[in-house]
């Protein structure tokens, strides 16, 4: 029986979680303030910390960095209030597992505190397995050295053959779409259909007859019936890119897939079952959007059966090498150079920098660098890092760059942005901080269209 130690100076709400937890059937301990229950951690095996933010004497991130030094893998969950969510960010960023904001139902601790038990679980299995068997997971086209995405494998392995649902996160570029495959891969449905469907990618109004099809006439121009994605990923896996964008109607829609694994298409009557394994994926802060209540709770926790965080790439500068061999192998092949390797200096020129755009951008400046390259060998010369920082503040210096009106260099950085975000629009919106909308009026006034449909 899992035990829990719960956190809270107020004796009411204390003895509330208690009563609550141990009717869930947990094992559970209490402490009033940080002190008693770092004591309590010390003496004692327990295997979740439920704890308020707001505690006498210590903060709570203070408690957390205390507790994580006596057990590194101990997941805490912090409770706040509504209100204070900035701490509550503070507090994952310093290791915290999950957070609840208050008020919050019982259901919802129990439900968040089973969620951290089982991925503790499943962690601590895969560890004490790997470690076992001194196995490492190796894929070819995969580079995943260091320790944090040998983590990411081991999870993927494990969930690979379940249905579960499952949400990947990770900020753009650190390799999404790359691991969703990579479980479809290892999975019993390997020889179903793998469909991907980018809800930023297709306008609003289309979204939902792409993911559940339509009869014919359900709208004007539906002159034929057409099936949907769901339907096209039967007995396969369904990727959902950007899950964060899907608008709040089409999200009762999937709620409801998701309960009932059916649907129907639209205009249409016949109810059709499907069996897919649903992976979502998303590069922004799907609890911040529920906290501005534009998605979904239920769905959220629907999706979030199994969470899969991939780390950035300056998390695990450790894997650069192989990926430079690996972009090297495939991007000299595309140039028909023969590139046989990376000067030492180049190397480290590549692994000092902070990789804002993560592994995508590295495969972009080892292709610029191999179509450049004289070769056979990649010189710190040939290799181009974006260096576009802020300059030191100096009175002298003039605003604007030389010849430039404020309009021409507001073109210059939307076309920079959206560059850089290889041409997809909402990760050009988000680097520069702008609605789609505002983003696709101002590229178009700069004469880049909008994606024809
Ligand atoms: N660990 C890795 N080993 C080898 N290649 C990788 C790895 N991670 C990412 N890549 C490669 O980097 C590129 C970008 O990865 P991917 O498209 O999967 O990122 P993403 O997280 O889906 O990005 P976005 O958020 O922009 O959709 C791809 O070519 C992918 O194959
Ligand atoms: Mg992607």
């Amino acid at each position: 029986m899992p035990t829990i130690l719960i956190i809270e100076d107020e004796a009411r709400m204390r003895r509330l979680l208690e009563l609550d937890l141990a009717e869930a059937g947990f094992e559970t301990r209490a402490a009033p303030d940080a002190e008693a229950a770092l004591d309590l951690l010390r003496k004692e095996r327990v295997d979740l910390v439920l704890t308020d933010l707001k505690l006498p004497g210590m903060t709570g991130l203070e408690f957390l960095q205390a507790a994580k030094q006596i057990r590194a893998a101990l997941p805490v969950v912090v409770m706040t209030a509504y209100g204070t969510i900035e701490t509550a960010v503070e507090a994952m960023k310093a290791g915290a597992a999950d957070y609840v904001l208050k008020p919050f139902s019982l259901a919802e601790i129990r439900m968040v505190v089973e969620k951290e038990l089982d991925t503790g679980r499943l962690r601590e299995e895969n560890c004490a397995l790997r470690e076992a068997l001194g196995q490492r997971y190796d894929y070819p086209n995969v580079a995943a050295r260091s320790a944090k995405m040998q983590e990411v494998l081991a999870l993927v392995e494990r969930v690979a053959p379940t249905t579960s649902t499952i949400l990947l996160g990770g900020e753009s570029g650190v390799g999404k779409d790359l691991i969703a495959r990579l479980i479809h891969q290892r999975s019993s449905r390997a020889a179903g259909p793998f469909i991907k469907i980018n809800s930023t990618a297709i306008p609003e109004n289309l979204l939902e007859s792409e993911l559940f099809g339509y009869e014919k006439g359900a709208f004007t121009g539906a002159a034929a019936t057409k099936p949907g994605k769901f339907e096209l990923a039967d007995k396969g896996t369904l990727f959902l890119d950007e899950i964060g964008d899907v608008p709040p109607p089409t999200q009762v829609k999937l709620l409801r897939v998701l309960q009932e694994r059916e649907f129907e298409r639209l205009g249409g009557t016949r109810t059709i079952k499907v069996d897919v394994r649903l992976i979502a994926a998303t590069n922004r802060d799907l609890r911040a959007a529920l906290e501005q209540g534009t998605f979904r709770e239920d769905l959220y926790y629907r999706l979030n059966v199994v969470p899969i965080d991939i780390p950035p790439l300056r998390e695990h500068k450790e894997d650069i090498p192989d990926l430079v061999n690996l972009f090297l192998a495939r991007h000299s092949q595309q140039s028909s150079k023969a590139l046989t390797g990376i000067a030492p200096d180049a190397l480290g020129k590549l692994t000092d920098f902070h990789w804002p755009g993560n592994v995508r951008e590295l495969e972009n400046i080892i292709e610029r660098a191999c179509a450049l390259a004289p070769g056979p060998v990649l010189e710190a010369a040939d290799i181009h890092l974006d260096s576009v920082r802020p300059k030191a503040h100096d009175a002298e210096a003039p605003l604007l760059p030389e010849g430039k009106t404020l309009d021409q260099w507001e073109d210059d950085i939307i076309r920079e942005a959206y560059r850089r975000a290889n041409g997809n629009k909402s990760q050009a919106a988000r680097l520069l901080g702008l609605s789609r909308n505002a983003l696709r009026y101002r590229l178009e006034k700069i004469g880049i269209p909008d994606d024809p449909v």
